[in-house]
Parts: C-alpha cells; structure tokens; sequence
C-alpha cells in the first residue's frame, strides 16, 4: 500500500540516474508516473533502481506505478506524498503556485544561516542550502522529515541541512538567522480534525502564521529577513494577516506580492466547499461578524527598515482568481497534473473526500 511506504535511500546514484534519465528523455512518462499518477510501462535499467528505492510499484502487466510525487524544481527532485495520498499526515505534495513559487522568489545570499520552519518536503531547505549552505528546518509531521531526508540525500545535501523535530520554534536551537522561511499551514476550516496537518490552520487561518510571525523575532539577526507565504481573509484593503505583520513588525519595510488578483476575491466561494462540515454554521457566522469578505494569497516578505512602509505587488505569472479557483464542485480523487490553471483547481476540491467526510 502506498500509505506504508518506507523510502530506501540505499542506491541514490542509481536512483538520481534514472530519473534524470526518464525525466531528459521521456518526459511525458516521467509527468504520467509521477505527476499525473498513472501507470506506464519503464524500461528495465530504470525500473529497477526505483522499485528497490519503493518510489514505484509493479501496476497491472508490465506497467508500473507510482508511490509517490516526484516534483522537478532547478535541477532538484523533491520527493512528496501523491495528491491522492489521504493520511493526515501526507507529506505535502508541490504545486507550482505555492512551495516552487517560493523557491523561485527566495531571497537567500551567499553565506546567510537560514531557519526553514513547517520543511514538509524540505523543498525550501534544500534550494536555500544550495546557495547559503546551512540550514536548519524543522517540521512537527515526522513522515515530512523522512522524506525531506530522503529528498537532502538525493541533492547531495545531507551534511549542509538540519532537521529538527520540532512544534514550529520549541526545539530550535537558541541562535540568530540571515532569513527565515515558510511556507505553514494556512487554511482556514470550520473543523481541524478532519483536514491535512500541512494544510489545517483554525477558524481564520492564521493559527500558525500568528505564531511565526510573533516568534521570529527572537530568532533574527538585526539584518534578518522573514519570508512567509499564506491566505489571510480580509475586507478590502485591510488584509488580516498585514494587521499582524504591523504589530511584530513595526519597524519594517513589507513587500506584499499578491499572487492571486486581489479584486476578484470574495470569501463566499470559498466557504462552500466546507457546507455540511461540523462548525460550518459557527465559522460562517464568525468570518461575518470579523468582515472578513475577501480572501487573499499573498507572499509576504519583511525586510528590517527604521519605519514601516508597504509595497503591493501582483504577481504576473498565476492568472486564475479564487473565484476560479472555488466555484467548483467537490471533486472525486483522480489524477491530477500541475500545469495550466484549470488543472491546478483541482487542489482545491474537497479535501474531505479524501479524509472519508465527517
Ligand atoms: C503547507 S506545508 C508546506 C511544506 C513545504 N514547506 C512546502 O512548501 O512544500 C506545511 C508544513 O507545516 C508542517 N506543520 C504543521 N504544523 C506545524 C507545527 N506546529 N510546527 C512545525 N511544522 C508544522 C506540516 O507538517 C507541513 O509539512
């Protein structure tokens, strides 16, 4: 079973050769195995190193299958759990629009000691050590720390990546960082029992993005950088989780990347794909009595500065809405793709399908 899979990081020469292999030369098998969850065939020489390392499983004939994600950023694979993968505790899987758009706006230097906090996959981790060299991440989800060790070997990065057990900052050791980065959970639910750990993140959203914001400060060097990415709720111009950057950050100059056009959002699409959920009465009534109306995807990077200041900015490259995104009907699991915008709104279906309802 999928679900009970034991990475074996045994013959990562191997393993790194034929998937570098499959993905240069065939890579429509590559996205069907991996990305799309589908069976093909594989030819010997590359089947073989994969089935021992338990990323692939014999499908039906001679085709074979895939037990997990394999996402190809800059020259990396990161290793996740498949999107249909239905634990709780399902290593996030990478979409394009979120843990790779982060890794292509890191604002990392040479040199800097950079603290990568809710790792997941170790995707950010790994694309800061390549640049800065030291890293430490920490994740409370020890199946994301597996795997984002399985994912540090293959990138040759074992040596320059520390990972850490850990509920957010509780067990980090006491020093200063050049950068923190994260990508937490941020989805606001009526019901935390019944959505993924990586994804679940209390009536507003901000459960754990209020606890980072609030504790970084601790552990940044007078020059430190925070870069946090999340959804915040808000009426029209007054954006919740800005509120919250102002207060632990008064004195900082904010950039604000809006990666979804801020105008189209309305909060009400939203809701719906939790109708039926326990709470959803009381969480509804909640959002209306706080005006939270909109619905906002933004990165959010803080820079030190001698006051505050706000620079908006709309990301260019994503050009779905939420409204796009929501008004859609729950899906059931199928094969998904992370290409264009209309296969991205899959993501967003019901997750509850695959948890089993409530
Ligand atoms: C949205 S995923 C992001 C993973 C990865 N950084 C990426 O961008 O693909 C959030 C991660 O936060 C972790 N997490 C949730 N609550 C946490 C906590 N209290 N402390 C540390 N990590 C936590 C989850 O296990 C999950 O791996």
């Amino acid at each position: 079973m999928m679900n009970k899979i034991k990475l074996n990081a045994e013959n990562l020469l191997e393993i790194k050769d034929a998937l570098s292999r499959l993905y240069k030369h065939k890579n429509s098998t590559f996205s069907k195995l991996f990305l799309l969850e589908g069976e093909t065939e594989l030819e010997k020489n590359i089947a073989l190193p994969l089935l021992k390392a338990n990323l692939i499983k014999p499908g039906s004939g001679s085709n074979f299958i895939s037990n997990v994600r394999i996402w190809k950023s800059k020259k990396k694979f990161i290793i996740t759990d498949l999107f249909t993968c239905a634990r709780k505790d399902r290593v996030y899987p990478i979409f394009a629009d979120e843990s790779d758009f982060l890794v292509n706006n890191l604002i990392v230097d040479k040199n800097d000691e950079v603290l990568d906090v809710c790792t997941g996959s170790g995707i950010q981790a790994i694309c800061c050590a390549e640049k800065s060299g030291k890293v430490i991440a920490v994740d409370v989800n020890k199946r994301a720390l597996s795997f984002a060790g399985f994912n540090t070997k293959l990138n040759n990065l074992e040596g320059q990546i520390e990972l850490i057990h850990s509920d957010l900052f509780a067990k980090i050791p006491k020093k200063k960082f050049d950068l923190i980065v994260s990508n937490p959970p941020f989805i606001p639910v009526p019901n935390e029992k019944n959505w993924f750990l990586h994804g679940s993140a209390g009536y507003d959203g901000l459960k754990i993005v209020k606890r980072i914001l609030k504790e970084s400060k601790k552990y940044l060097k007078p020059k430190g950088k925070l870069q946090i990415i999340t959804h915040s709720f808000g009426a029209a111009k007054k954006i919740q989780v800005l509120n919250l950057v102002k207060k632990h950050f008064p004195k900082s100059r904010i950039q604000l990347v809006h990666l979804m056009n801020p105008k189209k959002i309305k909060a009400k699409k939203y809701l719906t794909r939790f109708s039926g959920s326990a709470n959803f009465g009381s969480w509804k009534k909640f959002l209306k009595k706080n005006n939270l109306n909109y619905m906002y995807r933004v990165l959010i990077n803080i820079f030190p500065a001698k006051k505050f200041s706000l620079e908006e900015v709309q990301n260019k490259k994503f050009r779905f809405t939420m409204n796009e995104s929501f008004n859609q009907k729950p899906f059931k699991v199928r094969p998904y793709y992370s290409g264009g915008w209309k296969e991205m709104i899959q993501r967003y279906g019901d997750v509850s399908l695959f948890l089993g309802g409530e």
